[in-house]
């Protein structure tokens, strides 16, 4: 495992180093450098220099020009405008250090200087309960993230907080009692089945509980036994509980995703902690009672009616909801798993649920400051732009929509792949439909709502995973094709101007990964990638790979593209996204 520094790093390093010498003072002044279509890179960090010191800019940027190092690194610096930087990279410097990243299996990219312990809560779906769109985007999103920080290095712990607990499986269980072969099945079925059993126990329990006041109340007095521990209501609990595992299991599945059962924590985890930890907040003052129920008051939180509104610890009828469930997982994931980084993937809606669950637990000593972060993600919606609902107005049944996705992607399979058999087909299909509604999700920013359109989703033109995977199988095929001719990295050769960009390019996913890392939003590396699919298109239709003038050509340009499939695996694969050989 061997880091390398990128060009750009290596570049702000030396222009750091000339501001110095060229201002003393200016020991640590920033060079702004960035990306430019001048020249290589521009520095733009002379101009403030200058104004802060009273100096000609032009002059002083030709003072720093004068001290950059004479190596081989920079073929080119230029002063232009009122005192720009212009920095060419040399040809030879590009392709040294892609050799180097050639090398190594991780690509160069360094590991994360202090690797930190995260939770990553994720996915969240509720027992019994249908898995919708706004699930998706918490899974395919935290997903995401796992994979890429523990690529980094951070010891990634995944959680699965799923809605297991409340009122509503007093319902359900006491509904099963009644009718104990409302869950009876065949072994060896689908998920799909498991769900629609589900969603039967739900309705018609909902229907009884709603209609006869009797069936309520001895739903009611369910709840009390299921909290007590009452050994026939847990066990049908867990029969519900155990059925809802075989649906998410088979999203998952289907998603490609890594969660297993050991990240299934659900609410009910918590349940034991919940009154010692009423106990402690109301000992330290955090929460106070107030119309019997025990609350914490926020300064900043109030109603439409101007009062303040509280976080309910504890019901004044005794019972525990949500928040407490919370507060107790916060508990346990810094005072248990010594995290220290909790990440939490849910939808924007519940930003001030989170905003009180933090605050709450950082006055009661359990959460150190900007420790927790909720990564709020926006909705998805339909062609109407209105949120994403069936023509008949119900949520969408994950499993429908991943299944037309896979029916669209088959489409495309078969009409750009001859001579596939029929399970290459079918499994080449699941890779570009679930992957084009994974990407389309990862490359949208984070906050931002989106529409769900699967012709574009599974469009071949576009910043789009079909687009992705064929550049890579491109790539693959070119390789195959090299009979003999392999791929090899020559600095001495001068590079076309798409070599370089491409190059230039290729040098950058070490940043990128930073960037996801610092802001959780792995769409910088999804845009990442599809510049670098595009610098390669680019770059294939202006020079010719196995056709190149000489033997030495034929080789770098091997190389760039074996470098290019690499890092398009490696990148699509830390999206959770799989790159076929072929399509
Ligand atoms: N189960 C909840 C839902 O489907 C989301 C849970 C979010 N996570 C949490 N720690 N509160 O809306």
């Amino acid at each position: 495992m061997a880091s390398v520094p990128a060009l750009s790093a290596s570049i702000q390093q030396r222009v750091s180093a000339a501001l110095a010498a060229a201002v003393p003072s200016a020991a640590d002044a920033d060079p702004l450098l960035r990306r430019s279509d001048r020249a290589d890179f521009q520095a733009n960090g002379v101009l403030g220099l200058a104004k802060r010191n009273k100096a000609n800019p032009r002059e002083l940027a030709a003072e720093v020009v004068a001290h950059l190092p004479e190596d081989d690194v920079l073929a080119g610096v230029e002063v232009s405008g009122p005192g720009f930087l212009n920095l060419t990279v040399s040809d030879a410097a590009i392709l040294r250090t892609l050799a180097a990243r050639a090398e190594d299996d991780r690509l160069g990219v360094p590991a994360a200087a202090d690797p930190r312990r995260m939770i990553i809560e994720y996915s969240q779906p509720n027992v019994a309960k249908e898995m919708h769109v706004g699930h998706l985007r918490s899974t395919v999103i935290g997903d995401a993230l796992v994979r890429i920080m523990e690529f980094r290095g951070e010891t990634v712990i995944r959680r699965n907080h799923v809605g297991d607990w409340g009122t509503q499986f007093g319902m359900l269980v006491q509904y099963l009692i009644e009718h104990p072969h409302e869950l009876d099945h065949e072994s060896g079925e689908t998920g799909g089945a498991a769900m629609s059993r589900l969603d039967r126990l739900y309705k018609a329990s909902r229907a009884v509980f709603d209609s006869d006041a009797e069936f309520k109340e001895r739903a009611r007095r369910r709840v009390v036994d299921l909290q007590a521990g009452d050994p026939e209501t847990t066990e049908l609990w867990q029969k519900i509980v155990d059925e809802s595992k075989i649906y998410f299991n088979a999203v998952y599945d289907r998603l490609d995703v890594l969660l297993t059962d050991d990240d299934l924590v659900g609410e009910s985890a918590y349940n034991d902690d919940l009154p010692v930890l009423a106990r402690e907040l109301e000992d330290s003052g955090v929460a106070v009672r107030s119309n019997g129920a025990l609350c914490v008051f926020f300064d900043d939180v109030l109603g439409p009616d101007g009062q303040p509104v509280p976080l309910i610890v504890r019901k004044a009828d005794g019972g525990f909801g949500y928040a407490a469930t919370d507060l107790a997982a916060i508990r346990n994931r810094v005072g248990v798993l010594k995290a220290d980084t909790l990440l939490y993937l849910v939808d924007s809606r519940q930003a001030l649920h989170f905003k009180m669950v933090f605050e709450t637990a950082r006055r009661a000593g359990w959460l150190p400051e900007g420790a927790a972060h909720h990564l709020p993600f926006g909705t998805v919606l339909g062609k109407d732009g209105k949120p994403f609902k069936t023509r008949s107005g119900e949520t969408v049944r994950l499993m429908d929509l991943l299944a037309e996705a896979v029916d669209r992607a088959r489409a495309v399979v078969e009409e750009k792949s001859s001579g596939l058999g029929a399970e290459e087909v079918g499994e080449r299909s699941v890779q570009v439909g679930i992957g084009a509604v994974k990407y389309a999700d990862l490359s949208t920013s984070r906050a931002r709502d989106y529409v769900f359109d699967l012709d574009r989703m599974v469009s071949l033109n576009g910043d789009t995973s079909v687009y992705l995977q064929y550049a890579y199988a491109r790539i693959r095929s070119i390789l195959r094709r090299a009979e003999g001719r392999t791929p090899k990295a020559h600095p001495q050769l001068e590079l076309a101007p798409a070599e370089r960009a491409l190059g230039l390019h290729l040098d950058e996913l070490a940043a990128t990964l930073d960037g996801v890392a610092e802001t959780y939003e792995p769409h910088k590396l999804a845009s990442y990638l599809y510049g670098l699919a595009s610098a390669y298109t680019t770059f294939y239709d202006q020079c010719p790979v196995l056709k190149a003038p000489t033997p030495e050509m034929v080789e770098n340009r091997l190389f760039l593209c074996d470098l290019t499939a690499r890092t398009l695996n490696r990148g699509m694969g830390l999206l959770g996204i799989r790159t076929p050989e072929q399509l």
